[in-house]
């Protein structure tokens, strides 16, 4: 029996509560830790516990759930966490690097996996040049830590582009500018559990809409990956660092790219797609990791 956690600041999310009754199940226990209840400490590194007056000790290996809501907070708490010893599922470097548009995007290209053109920068005429030069239109801009479709905005023509681009950047919004995948709206959610494809659904976009996002109302349905696609994401996955991960392949003309490599993948739209026990597995790999204290 292995002493299992998550690492989160939304301890509350029912999708927590099936993963301890899925530890439960096979006979481990799993701990839901409130990342902003608790204090990273530097020297000697370790997480202090402040509801008991003690250090957190006992954890034989933690899952973070790293989303929008005090994200640095989460990553010092898992950082000292990991450096105490307790190992992680999905390291703290990796998580970074996933969250940032632009720097999954690095990874990709150095790796020379299929991506769409994308370029970085912040002052909106200067970013409208290259983007009007090296991406085309219409072209998508991206808050760099976007998530569930928010901050990510098509624009048709360069007056369009740079009125976004001026919005965000008076709002103090870092942002990528990339080339828009044709024909929008299509995208596979393939799920990667240490190096292995757990299986994948396609999202389709309602009407008006090319976010196919399901926190913005796309459908989701299981879908068969062909072998190229599987060691695409397998591939993706492996070059960002991540263990588990939601890599998002967008449709482009005929072929898949790779649209997101997200660390804090959801899965309670996959698991009712795909009928697959994504809680279940999950508790085997953490538990697989386990360190007796
Ligand atoms: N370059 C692109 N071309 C076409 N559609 C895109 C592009 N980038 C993103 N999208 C669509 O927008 C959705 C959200 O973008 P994504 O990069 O996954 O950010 P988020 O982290 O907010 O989900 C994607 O699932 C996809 O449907
Ligand atoms: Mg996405």
């Amino acid at each position: 029996m292995a002493h299992l956690a998550v690492l989160t600041a939304k301890p509350d999310l029912p999708l927590y509560a099936g993963l301890k009754e899925a530890a439960r199940a096979a006979g481990h226990t799993l701990t839901v830790l409130d990342a902003l209840r608790l204090a990273a400490v530097s020297d000697p590194p370790g997480v202090w516990d402040p509801q008991h007056g003690a250090p957190l000790a006992g954890v034989e290996a933690v899952l973070p759930r790293v989303g929008n809501w005090r994200p640095d907070s989460i990553l010092a708490v898992l950082a000292a966490l990991e450096a105490s010893g307790v190992p992680t599922l999905n390291r703290p470097a990796p998580i970074r690097r996933g969250r940032d548009h632009w720097r999954t995007t690095l990874a990709l290209a150095a790796a020379g996996l299929p991506h769409p053109e994308t370029v970085a920068g912040s002052e909106p005429e200067t970013l409208a040049a290259a983007a009007a030069a090296l991406v085309g239109f219409p072209c998508v801009v991206k808050q760099r830590r976007s998530r569930m479709g928010v901050g990510v905005i098509r624009c048709a023509c360069r007056a369009e582009l740079e009125a976004v681009l001026d919005t965000l950047w008076r709002l103090g919004e870092e942002v990528v500018v990339q080339r828009f995948c044709p024909p929008g709206g299509v995208t596979r959610r393939v799920l990667v559990l240490d190096g292995e494809v757990l299986g994948a659904t396609e999202h389709r976009a309602g009407p008006g809409e090319f976010r196919a996002n399901a926190a913005r109302g796309a459908t989701v349905a299981p879908v068969a990956l062909g072998v190229a696609e599987a060691d695409l994401a397998v591939a993706a996955a492996a070059v960002v660092g991540l263990d588990f991960v939601g890599v998002d392949l967008l449709l482009d003309g005929d072929r898949w790219v790779v649209g997101e490599v997200n660390p804090t993948p959801g899965w309670k739209h996959f698991a009712a797609a795909t009928g697959l026990d994504v809680a279940g597995r999950l508790v085997e790999a953490l538990a697989r990791r386990a360190v007796p204290p």
